[in-house]
């Protein structure tokens, strides 16, 4: 069976960061939504039939038909080396026949090089409404979610990856390859490439974990009109993992202000 989310929280993260938005009538468009979880959130006020979650995982979409039969679910058989290992590269992103006033992505764009974000999201803008914005997520490799949540874990979101994915080790010679990069990938444990989209080829079966890094300046220096905003400082339920993923905030022309104010 193909990925199924069990994250929470989408909602409230997305509203902080957009500065709480009437969602009431807006057109949305979930890139990588799943089954769509941010529609089971009781806050949640997105229109359930102005909700599109278009997604490489097969089995999520079927699911999310299921759990929101008023809202879209779009299945898009695009390759991705952990959620989609046998799709289709660089498949365009199919034209839903919609313009959307929030394009909100979660957790993708960690799991994806630079090159796909680059394309993806060039192509994304242009399923904006006029004043349509998009917002899109990414791991800082620097954040430490202890700075802003006293009692949460004194770690950097790279090395508690590093960490999870090598049974509580540190890897001190990845710690140090990462320390200057501008972005990296790594691929399953410890299959770490700097400032690279090409990787050694893989079996299908060894195909696991795939997360990528992005330095908030090299953000800015991707997309120079950007706005980009921390994890939010929300309280989190009990025992809920601290928050890891920066916002980046974009509008549909790239010749916009850039001032907090616009959005
Ligand atoms: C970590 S999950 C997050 C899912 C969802 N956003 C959530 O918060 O529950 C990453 C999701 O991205 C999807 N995905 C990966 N590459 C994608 C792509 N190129 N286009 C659309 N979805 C993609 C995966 O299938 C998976 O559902």
């Amino acid at each position: 069976m193909s990925f199924i989310s069990t994250a929470t929280l989408q909602f409230p993260y997305f509203d902080h960061q957009l500065g709480h938005p009437d969602w009431r009538g807006k057109k949305v468009l979930d890139f990588g939504g799943n089954v769509g979880n941010i529609l089971g959130d009781p806050k949640c006020t997105i229109d359930h039939d102005h909700y599109w979650s278009l997604d490489v995982s097969r089995d999520a979409i079927e699911e999310g038909k299921r759990r929101h039969p008023a809202a879209h679910f779009v299945f898009y058989d695009r390759y991705n080396f952990s959620f989609n290992p046998t799709g289709i590269r660089d498949l365009p992103i199919p034209d839903l026949g919609e313009r959307f006033d929030y394009i909100i992505s979660y957790s993708i764009f960690s799991h994806t090089g630079k090159k796909e974000l680059l394309d993806t999201i060039a192509e994304l803008r242009k399923f904006l409404a006029p004043d349509g914005k998009l917002i899109f997520t990414y791991l800082d490799p620097d954040f430490n979610a202890s700075t802003e949540h006293p009692g949460y874990l004194d770690m950097t979101n790279f090395e508690k990856r590093v960490r999870r994915l090598n049974d509580g080790v540190l890897r001190p010679e990845l710690m140090a390859q990462n320390r200057d990069a501008d972005w990296s990938i790594l691929l399953n444990r410890d299959d770490l490439y700097i400032e690279q989209d090409d990787h050694q080829p893989y079996n299908l079966a060894d195909q696991d974990t795939y997360f990528s890094f992005f330095r908030t300046a090299y953000i800015h220096t991707l997309f120079p009109t950007a706005i980009t905003l921390p994890p939010p400082a929300f309280p989190y339920p009990p025992d809920y993992p601290a928050e890891m993923q920066h916002a980046c905030i974009l509008k549909r022309s790239t010749d916009e202000g850039s001032s907090v104010s616009d959005f």
